[in-house]
Parts: structure tokens; C-alpha cells; sequence
């Protein structure tokens, strides 16, 4: 049941628009006192040369209420639709129940691929709080395009290759041991990584050193590629870590070494096709034309550079997925390299520019004084998880100290602020990381969304059986219940609307207006002391609702426990 497609029949009956174009234009208003639906009169109005709120009058004398319109007003220029409760109710709730956990699914990514990069951290340097960022932000926008029916593909880009390395190469040999790297891991390597930069200012000769190392990983030099692996290998155990804790998973991490061997194709298509101009010794890209400054493609010492394998690994993901589109979630102060090498895709006559997005965030800021795991400028993502776990777990100490199993409760809940906090707002806005606020339990935040679902189950589980085949839907047309109904009955709406506009705060958003709505309907509504018929009608509606909050959250990338 569509009601902007019923709503829509009846319009094409008395105006002569077309079906898609009353779909499109019909709004859901902010306040359900101008209607559930309204449909705007403006773009008639021209055309029939009347004034719009004169023909909402005469469209609202036309149409008669049926089964599903209880009422239909006309109120300045707009045709207001007030759903039938009961009907909504009787509609959304056996889909939710019948439908079970697909409940949002819809299929508008049939048969389409979109790839999506996200994550992407660098090998040999800590795991940046901005990468969280991108990882949160990139596994719920996968999850959310799954729930669209795309094929999705989630790489990780790592930064695997590079000047780094050489540095680091140096700095190990000079200042550590393999006995100390096991044993400190990536804090060991930046710390050295720091140490050579130090030293390094003092002796420019270091920095020869390092470029000779790179050099030698660059012809394939075995004891430069081991040492490679090797500190590869060493920074994939602290992300796995992370990856784990917060439950995210790739289709393929390939990072940027992955298309070496590519790059050079790239530089000989981009000179095929009279692209590449010489300047101070490097290759560049002119953009002058699109008002960019120039994209840099070969160093002056034939290194290749960023861009340069962006290029390849877009080339690459095209003939390899065939992708839709294909998405790249980093911060906002990537805008300019992505802007530029989109365009030179462009230039090299490849259509499906147009198909790659860059889906920029703000930075994480830290205003409300340092975080405690602060060690030297680095925060390491595992300490702060730790941290995050740690308030949680004071927290439940508190309020529920016989709770079972704590020690999973606080990691979901605590990982859950966290994530939760990072998807609140547009992604464009700097996120703010206050402790208090993020671990509420009734600010809009994870805790209380969880906290919600928790409380929805404990009353079935004190309620016993529900029976989901005689329900009294008439029971079911209060306003806080009727609030709930249409949050239900949106659903799958907001799903794609996340999509479309790539912004999970819309998810992050309607979690907390149904726990609101949630808490509204249990504080006026008694379920357990009510009538037979009454309790099991709401007990359906409080199922629903922690399906609902479960689902939403899981597409989030957060767990929703039983019990808190
Ligand atoms: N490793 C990069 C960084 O930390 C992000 C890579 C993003 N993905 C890409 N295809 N450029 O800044």
C-alpha cells in the first residue's frame, strides 16, 4: 500500500497532470496537523490561470473520502490528505509483521552496482579519528545501499605505498629492532616515525637515505619489499582490531600498491591523448579550463603520485564492476584532489565520470578539552574505544548492577555512542566529542535509542504471548500511537532518502523520533493492566517498534542489546 500512488490516482481523475508528476510533487507536512499528505496547487495555478487556493477548493469539493482518506481539506494553495487511522495501522503493521526483518527493503538498486571506498587509513601511521569517520560513515552508507537491492562493493584504499616508507625503513634500522616493533606495534613505529622526522631536520642526509629505500622497494629490492610487508603487516593487526570492534568488513582491501603496475598504462593513455604538459620537470594534468589548479601525475623523479592512482584505480574498478556509481567517502579537505582528478577522467573522454561522488565530511573537534587517551598528538583508536566502554560500563554500575553479561552491554552501547555521535548531523558538519552528551541516556544518542529497544523488550518479555492474528486496529488511532504508525509506515522512505542524498543522519535521525514516539506511547498508554483485546493490540505496535529500532540501528553499523 502506496498512499502518495493512491493519492495520486484520484488527482489524475479531476486535474490533467501526469501520475509521476502528482507522485513527485506530493509532500508529507512537517506538522500532521496540515495533513499525513498535501499537494500542492501552485504549478496548476499557472496553467489554469486560477489562483492556487481556489483550485485546492474546488479539487477538495470533488473528492469524496473513501476507505483510506478520512478527510480531505483544502488550507492556502494546498490539498491536505488525512489518512484513516485505523486503516494505516491495520496496513503498516501487518507489513511489518509480515515482512519481518526485510521490513525497509525496497528494490530501487536492482540490477546496479555502486562501489563505495571508505575506511582507507595509512599503513605505518595511526589510525586517524578521521578515519573512524570515514569508516563509520562508509559501512552504513553500504548497508543502507544493500537495503536499496544494489550489489555493493566496499573497498578499502589503504595507503600502503609511498614516501612513508622509506622513512620508516631508515628510522627502523637506525633506532629500533624487530624485538621491540612486535612487541609495541604501531606505537613503536610512530614512534620512530616522529624520532626520524626530529632527526631528520638537523640531517638532511637521513632524507637521501629514505629516498634510496623507496627507490629500492620501487624496483622490487627483496629486503625493502620484506620490510614493507612487514610494517604492513604490523599496522593491519591494530585496524583489524578496530575493524572488529566496530563490525565492519570489505569486499577487498586493496590498497594504493595494489595499482602499481597499472599506473603506467595511465601515464602513456594520458599522453596518447595529449594530456600530460611538462612543467619544473613533473607531469601535469592542465585544468585550467575546468579553473582548477593543474593535477600532478608524474614527480620530476618519475614518481607517481596520488592522484596518479586514483586515476588507475578508477580505471580499474569500472572494468572490473562495471559499477553505477562509485563513491568516496573522505573529509571535506579532499575536495579539491577528488574535483581534480574527476576531471581529468573526464578529459580522457570516459563518460562515466560522471558516476564518481565524493562524499566529503567535517572534521572531529575536540573543543571541550583534550581526550584523556591523548598520547603526545595521537589518539589511538582502541583507547578510545576502551575509554568509551569503560564510562559505559560506570554507567550500568549504576543504574543496573545486576545486569548480566555487562561486559557486552557496555562494549555495544559504548562503541554505539561513539558511532552514533559521528552520524548525527549532516556529514559536511565538524563533529563535536563531548563524553557526557554522547553516552546520555536521554540526549538523542545511542544509549537512548538503545535503551528504548531494550525497554520495548523487557515489556514483551513481562507481556508473554502477543497474537498477531486478531488485532483491533480501531484501538490503534490515539495520536501518540498514530505518531508511531506513520514513523513505521516511513520507513523504507527514509531508507532511500538516506540513499539519495548519501547521509546517514537520516537514519541516525529517525531512530531517535520513533524512540520519542516510543517513550510518548507507553507514558500515555498502559499495556500490561489493560483489556485482553487492548493490550495485545499495543503489544503488536511495542514488537514493531523494537524490530524497527534494531534494524535501524544494525544499518547504522550498532548493536542493540536485549537487556541494559
Ligand atoms: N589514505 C587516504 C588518507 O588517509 C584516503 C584515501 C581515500 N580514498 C581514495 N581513493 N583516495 O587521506
Amino acid at each position: 500500500m502506496n498512499f502518495k500512488n493512491e493519492i495520486a490516482k484520484i488527482l489524475v481523475g479531476v486535474t490533467n497532470l501526469e501520475f509521476n508528476d502528482i507522485v513527485d510533487s506530493i509532500e508529507v507536512p512537517q506538522n500532521s496537523e496540515m495533513g499525513d499528505f498535501a499537494f500542492p496547487c501552485f504549478k496548476l495555478s499557472k496553467e489554469m490561470k486560477k489562483a492556487p487556493n481556489m483550485i485546492a477548493s474546488e479539487l477538495a469539493e470533488k473528492i469524496k473520502p473513501n476507505e483510506f482518506i478520512e478527510k480531505i481539506e483544502p488550507v492556502s494553495g494546498y490539498l491536505n490528505f488525512y489518512v484513516n487511522k485505523e486503516f494505516l495501522a491495520n496496513v503498516t503493521l501487518k507489513m511489518v509483521i509480515e515482512v519481518g526483518e526485510s521490513y525497509g527493503k525496497n528494490e530501487i538498486g536492482k540490477g546496479k552496482t555502486v562501489v563505495i571506498d571508505y575506511s582507507s587509513p595509512n599503513i605505518a601511521k595511526p589510525f586517524h579519528i578521521g578515519h573512524l569517520r570515514a569508516t563509520v560513515i562508509g559501512n552504513a552508507l553500504y548497508n543502507i545501499y544493500k537495503m536499496q537491492g544494489y550489489n555493493v562493493i566496499g573497498i578499502n584504499h589503504l595507503g600502503d605505498w609511498g614516501t612513508q616508507f622509506g622513512k620508516l625503513m631508515v628510522a627502523y634500522k637506525k633506532y629500533s629492532s624487530q624485538e621491540a616493533l612486535d612487541k609495541g606495534g604501531i606505537k613503536e613505529l610512530v614512534r620512530i616515525y616522529v624520532k626520524f622526522h626530529e632527526l631528520a631536520e638537523q640531517d638532511e642526509s637521513l632524507n637521501d637515505e629514505a629516498r634510496n629505500y623507496l627507490l629500492k622497494m620501487q624496483q622490487g629490492d627483496k629486503d625493502a619489499l620484506d620490510l614493507w610487508r612487514y610494517f604492513y603487516d604490523i599496522s593491519m593487526i591494530e585496524f583489524n582490531a578496530v575493524y572488529d570492534r566496530l563490525g565492519t568488513k570489505f569486499d577487498y582491501t586493496t590498497g594504493e600498491s595494489f595499482y602499481n603496475e597499472m599506473m603506467w598504462p595511465i601515464v602513456e593513455e594520458l599522453e596518447a591523448k595529449n594530456l600530460l604538459v611538462e612543467s619544473d620537470g613533473a607531469k601535469i594534468v592542465d585544468l585550467e579550463e575546468a579553473k582548477m589548479p593543474p593535477c600532478l601525475i608524474l614527480r620530476s623523479d618519475g614518481g607517481t603520485l596520488y592522484p596518479t592512482r586514483d586515476i588507475s584505480a578508477a580505471k580499474y574498478r569500472k572494468e572490473t564492476f562495471n559499477f553505477d556509481k562509485c563513491l568516496y567517502v573522505t573529509g571535506l579537505e579532499q575536495n579539491l584532489h577528488f574535483a581534480q582528478w574527476f576531471k581529468v577522467i573526464e578529459f580522457m573522454g570516459y563518460d562515466w565520470a560522471k558516476d564518481l561522488t565524493h562524499i566529503p565530511f567535517g572534521m572531529v573537534s575536540l573543543k571541550e578539552g583534550k581526550l584523556s587517551t591523548r598520547a603526545g598528538n595521537v589518539i589511538y583508536m582502541n583507547d578510545l574505544f576502551n575509554e568509551a566502554v569503560e564510562k559505559t560500563r560506570a554507567i550500568i554500575e549504576e543504574k543496573n548492577p545486576d545486569l548480566e553479561n555487562k561486559d557486552e552491554v557496555a562494549e555495544a552501547v559504548g562503541l554505539g555512542a561513539v558511532i552514533f555521535n559521528d552520524l548525527y548531523n549532516n556529514r559536511i558538519k565538524d563533529v563535536v566529542f563531548s563524553w557526557e552528551r554522547m553516552l546520555s541516556f536521554e540526549g538523542e544518542t545511542a544509549p537512548y535509542v538503545q535503551y528504548t529497544h531494550a525497554r520495548a523488550t523487557s515489556i514483551l518479555n513481562k507481556a508473554g504471548n502477543v497474537d498477531f492474528n486478531n488485532i483491533d486496529y480501531s484501538i490503534l488511532t490515539d495520536p501518540a500511537t498514530n505518531e508511531i504508525i506513520k514513523l513505521l509506515y516511513n520507513y523504507s522512505e527514509k531508507i532511500a532518502e538516506a540513499a539519495n542524498k548519501n547521509e546517514p543522519f537520516v537514519i541516525t535521525r529517525y531512530l531517535v523520533s520513533l524512540a520519542q514516539a516510543f517513550n510518548k506511547f507507553y507514558h500515555d498508554n498502559p499495556i500490561i493492566t489493560e483489556a485482553e483485546n487492548v493490550k495485545n493490540a499495543r503489544l503488536v505496535v511495542v514488537n514493531s517498534v523494537k524490530n524497527i529500532l534494531k534494524s535501524g540501528l544494525a544499518l547504522i553499523g550498532i548493536k542493540a542489546p536485549n537487556k541494559m
